[in-house]
């Protein structure tokens, strides 16, 4: 693809490395790269944070050609993660989210929109009915949303309606890169049969922003947000070379469909 636009996704529960492996990868990351992978305590936090790594390493290097060693991720004061512009782009606003949740670790990058992604699962204590356990999380959603989610039908679909808003909000944020701190309350997300996705932020239709989401088994679901890049946080508004695009090449390419997910195995992010 010439476009700069990829879709990653790493089912990590397929990867079982030797503590040997794993270490081997982990040393071939920059220092501070390394540090926030083995803060970890849980092996299962561990490999979802050298996965997130290798994922952006690699993407950067196949996008745009850059060495490995030569690629330098920084992150805004908010924490989303973007490659330092001392390098000569070809796409002047290459910008790239990754999440990790249960399973999978993902990685989605544009060179023209704005790009965020969430993949989220949920699983409900022991203890507690589903109703029970999403209360603790209403005040994330706006009246019309809870409504939706509550009626969604048995346990099992209440969860996945759940899911699906709560990975629709987490995705907007995480494009503009301003993070839960903006309020996921102010979000207010509209659907047909979960097409056609549209969002109200603070009760205004806003139809800047494109919205995808996936069912990627019966457990976790992902969800994409494009939208305009003057629409990200003032800091990561730094991170992006061409702001003012021009509205038509933003249109068009906000308006092509989502190429969909491409699963990748560990072994095939090997740092070159
Ligand atoms: N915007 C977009 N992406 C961000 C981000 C941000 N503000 N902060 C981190 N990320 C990226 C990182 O790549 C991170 O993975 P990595 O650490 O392995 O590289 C990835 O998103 C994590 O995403 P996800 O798996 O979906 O995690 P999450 O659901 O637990 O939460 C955030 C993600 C971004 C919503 C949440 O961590 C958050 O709100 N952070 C902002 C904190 C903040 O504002 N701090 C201010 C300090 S002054
Ligand atoms: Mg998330």
């Amino acid at each position: 693809m010439e476009d700069g636009v990829r879709r990653w996704l790493v089912d990590i529960s397929q990867w079982n490395p030797s503590q040997d492996q794993f270490s081997f990868l982990v040393s071939r990351l920059p220092p501070h790269e390394q540090a926030a992978v083995t803060r970890f305590i849980r092996f299962e936090d561990r490999k979802r944070a050298l996965v997130s790594r290798l994922l952006q390493y690699t993407l950067v290097h196949e996008v745009l050609g850059i060495p490995f060693g030569k690629i330098i991720l920084d992150r805004t004061i908010e924490g989303k993660p973007y490659l330092n512009l001392e390098w000569d782009f070809p796409f002047p606003n290459f910008n790239f989210n990754v999440s990790h949740h249960g399973d999978y670790v993902g990685i989605a990058s544009e060179s023209v929109c704005l790009v965020g992604l969430d993949i989220f699962s949920l699983v409900v204590p022991q203890q507690e009915t589903a109703l029970e356990f999403i209360k603790n999380f209403s005040s994330y959603f706006t009246v019309l949303e809870w409504k939706k989610i509550v009626n969604a039908g048995i346990s099992d679909e209440i969860l996945a309606e759940f899911c699906r808003y709560w990975c629709l909000k987490e995705a907007y944020v995480k494009a503009t890169g301003a993070g839960l701190g903006f309020g996921l309350h102010r979000l207010e997300f509209h659907h047909t049969n979960w097409t056609n996705i549209s969002v109200c932020i603070d009760g205004v239709e806003s139809r800047e922003w494109r919205f995808c989401l996936f069912e990627l088994d019966k457990k976790h679901w992902a969800s994409i947000a494009k939208g305009h890049p003057r629409k990200a946080v003032e800091s990561y508004q730094r991170a992006l070379t061409n702001v003012d695009i021009e509205d038509e090449k933003y249109w068009n390419r906000l308006c092509l469909p989502d190429p969909g997910f491409i699963p990748r195995a560990v072994e095939q992010l090997l740092p070159l």
